[in-house]
């Protein structure tokens, strides 16, 4: 039985303050995979992409999915890029639900204009373009990895987490053993 969830899905489509409010609801616990990543690295993502490229990035994405996805009863909020290698969608989905959390491109572009120093692949100077580039090529690949997709557009953190509670309950219920 899988009692994880592996919330999936593009920058800024909530996957982080979602599930850190979801894993509270459910009582399970809360795992970032970017902070597990500046854990191992020593450094922060930025500083991970400068320093090392996105190449290593990507293999310290893996080898932090392999060590996170055995654990049960956890929350897991992925990195957006983590379907670009399917060796952690099919390492996640042994214990975990995988929930694709999606947005449009113009709420994606105000919910990053913050934190645009904490997302390389945003620091460019044409970050709308650059978005729709990115969800175009990712998007038949967070499509494929997911079991639930839901779209956060129009909704708060508190209503996207109960949403997907809800979502979840049909989804149990529906592949449950019989
Ligand atoms: C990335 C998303 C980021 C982080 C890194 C690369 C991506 O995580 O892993 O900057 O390739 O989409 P968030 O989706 O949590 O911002």
């Amino acid at each position: 039985m899988k009692t994880s969830i592996a919330l999936i899905g593009f920058m800024g489509t909530g996957k982080t303050v979602v599930g850190r409010l979801l894993a509270q609801k459910l009582r399970k616990d809360f795992v970032e995979l970017d902070a597990e990543i500046e854990k191992k690295a020593g450094r922060s993502i930025p500083e991970i992409f400068r320093l090392d490229g996105e190449v290593r990035f990507r293999e310290l994405e893996i080898e932090v999915v392999k060590d996170i996805s055995t654990r049960k009863n956890a929350v897991i909020a992925c990195g957006g890029g983590i379907v670009l290698n399917k060796i952690n969608i099919d390492r996640l989905k042994k214990k975990s639900v995988i929930i694709c959390l999606t947005a449009l491109p113009s709420v994606i572009l105000k919910r990053t204009a913050p934190d645009k120093n904490g997302r390389p692949l945003l620091d460019v100077a044409d970050r709308a373009r650059e978005i729709k580039k990115l969800l175009d090529f990712r998007r038949p690949f967070y499509t494929r990895s997911a079991d639930i997709i839901i779209n956060t557009s129009r909704l708060g953190i508190d209503s996207a987490a109960e949403k997907i509670l809800e979502t979840l309950k049909d989804y149990e219920s529906n592949h449950r053993q019989k």
